[in-house]
């Protein structure tokens, strides 16, 4: 089996059968992780670069691991201390890391297209682990996969995505892929942090959250971006706390659980309560176990069809 594409850009124009076989994939791998010995043989004599421009944890060291459970061998690349510094392009850097025979690239760069440009200058696989305000395509598969491992099915189940929409590439995945897998979905912020046509993705827009919170099965709660608080977005960060914060009070009033999500880095008690993050519908973490596996499925049917 192998995907339409030999790159991994977006989640944007990724086919239902792709988006299944991936998170299908996954799902295999997930049990792997779950043995005494987690390594497994398919990327043996591989070579992987893990090109970060920008800074990341959860992202990078799933990447790693993942990497390492397929027996590829790893390379580490920031751009802090490389020849980037000296004036060195993405094209230039991509090009002489390829000349010592890569087979596949992960790229995290703070500039929307990124990937797209690396995989039109190098020969190897290009997977965007977050490009800009675009897209972060394995961070929308992992939520995807959490959300099938709970509720089953992603068809028709209603997924809410709460707060900073306009800066973020993790709202723009998901949107992507649960429309194609048939889910229903809706952003709830303020205006100010609200894209413009937002709704020509497909979503339905809320600026309260409860208007939004008596129908929905989840809710994937983004970070507020601290080192935004000065431009004059929203007042303070009481304030978007007061009207935006997902907060046990709130998710209790609800008809039904709902299922509580967050990319991470968490800002405790600003976008959501300590109480519901670390709280029994709380799947942060399973979303972080679940990253390995889903990179791993990426890398595995990416490298399979070289
Ligand atoms: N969710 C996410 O992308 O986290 P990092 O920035 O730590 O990789």
């Amino acid at each position: 089996m192998a995907l339409e594409s030999r790159h991994l850009l977006g989640l944007e124009g990724v086919s239902k059968e792709d988006l299944t076989l991936i998170l299908d994939t996954a799902r295999s791998f997930r049990e792997v992780l779950e043995r005494p010995i987690k390594k497994v043989p398919p990327l043996q004599g591989k070579t992987i670069v893990n090109l970060f421009f920008e800074s990341s944890t959860r992202t990078r060291i799933s990447f790693e691991l993942a990497e390492r459970r397929l027996s590829a061998d790893v390379v580490n690349f920031a751009a802090s201390g490389s020849s980037v510094s000296k004036g060195e392009t993405l094209k230039d850097t991509a090009r002489n890391i390829e000349a010592m025979k890569i087979d596949m690239v992960v790229i995290r760069h703070e500039s929307a297209g990124a990937p797209h440009f690396l995989s039109r200058v190098v020969r190897a696989n290009v997977i965007n682990a977050g490009d800009g305000l675009h897209e972060h395509p394995t961070q929308g598969l992992l939520d995807m996969m959490t959300l099938r491992e709970r509720h089953g099915s992603l068809e028709g189940m209603h997924v809410c995505i709460v707060g900073d929409i306009l800066h973020s590439r993790v709202a723009r995945s998901n949107i992507h892929g649960l429309r194609t897998m048939g889910a229903d979905v809706s952003v709830c912020g303020p205006s100010t942090l609200m894209p413009a046509r937002i709704e020509d993705l497909g979503v339905r827009v809320y600026h309260r959250l409860e208007d939004v919170i008596p129908s929905v099965d989840a809710l994937n709660v983004l970070r507020i971006q601290l080192e935004r608080q000065h431009s004059g977005l929203f007042p303070s960060l009481r304030e978007y706390h007061r009207f935006f914060g997902v907060t046990k009070e709130r998710v209790d009033r609800a008809p039904k659980p709902i299922t509580i999500m967050h990319p991470g880095p968490i800002n405790r008690d600003v976008e959501i309560s300590a109480d519901l993050a670390d709280g029994e519908h709380s799947v942060i973490l399973e979303q972080v176990t679940n990253g390995v596996a889903v990179r791993m499925a990426v890398l595995y049917l990416l490298g399979s069809s070289n």
